[in-house]
């Protein structure tokens, strides 16, 4: 009786371990082998960005591009652009400056880039700086696609590093406008490098900062608000493709020039 009871036993553990191996077998293929490919496999956000424009918008057209990468944007994935609402605060702007030399920092897919490209007169340029070198590869792709890349070009590396060589590098005197869309910690101490270190503003030039609520840019605002080498302006709007506040805020340098130590 006691013997028969211990093989009994010993099927039913034989058969309970056996089962284990079968479940814990299902469970690495359907989940973490899954996981594992559509992780390796699957593409990153802004290369599905860049897809869907290569797919839904017009060739050569770059308000055909903004608007898909907004319709992405607003109805698939949300992505970090200046977006469609303040969009049309720097399209006003660029439009009332006739900039003829342009800065951007900070390129991503290149969406602001382009916006800004399509408004600009025959013969005027956007420099535009990115340290991430997939979104160069991106925005670069989208630049050519909205047929706007002999008035952008993408200088890739880190802005603090980019900067002082404008002058020499890549034949700037002065900056008509500057749009500064890059991490907010370096709004100051990229503005200063501009301005003081290397002389890069005329009287007239414009600056023009996207993010001053959310996440915000409390040192520069205090310092361009409390410079009387600049006339600020701020315009309330709201965060790309949500509700949250926001405003871009712009600063009009009233000169005189500084001495270049670059
Ligand atoms: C908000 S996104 C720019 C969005 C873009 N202006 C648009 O509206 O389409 C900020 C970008 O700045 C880049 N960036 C941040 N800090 C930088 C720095 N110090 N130098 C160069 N690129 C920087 C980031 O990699 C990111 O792609």
């Amino acid at each position: 009786m006691l013997e028969s009871s211990s093989i009994l036993l010993s099927i039913v553990t034989s058969l309970l371990f056996i089962l284990l191996l079968l479940a814990a077998s299902i469970l690495w293929n359907e989940i973490v082998l899954q996981r594992i490919n559509n992780f390796t496999m699957a593409e990153n956000k802004e290369k599905r960005i860049l897809n869907f424009v290569l797919q839904n918008a017009v060739r050569g057209d770059p308000q055909s591009v903004v608007d898909t990468i907004d319709t992405y944007c607003s109805q698939k994935e949300w992505a970090m652009n200046v977006g469609d609402e303040k969009g049309l605060i720097l399209d006003k702007i660029v439009e009332e400056t006739k900039p003829s030399v342009l800065l951007e920092l900070g390129t991503y897919c290149g969406y602001s880039a382009v916006r800004i490209a399509g408004l600009l007169k025959p013969g005027a340029r956007l420099l535009t700086i990115e340290f991430n070198p997939d979104f160069v590869a991106i925005a670069k792709q989208m630049i050519e696609f909205a047929g706007v890349q002999d008035k952008v070009k993408i200088l890739e590396g880190p802005s603090e590093t980019i900067i002082p060589q404008l002058k020499k590098k890549h034949e700037v005197d002065t900056l008509d406008f500057v749009f500064l869309d890059h991490w907010k910690d370096r709004y100051l101490p990229d503005t200063v490098l501009l301005l003081v270190m290397c002389g890069m503003q005329r009287k007239g030039s414009v600056l023009l900062a996207d993010n001053v609520i959310c996440p915000g840019a409390p040192e520069f605002i205090k310092y361009i608000r409390n410079n009387n080498h600049f006339k600020c302006t701020n315009f309330p709007s709201h965060l790309e493709y949500m509700k949250a506040k926001d405003a871009m805020e712009k600063a009009v340098f009233l000169g005189p020039g500084l001495e270049s130590m670059c």
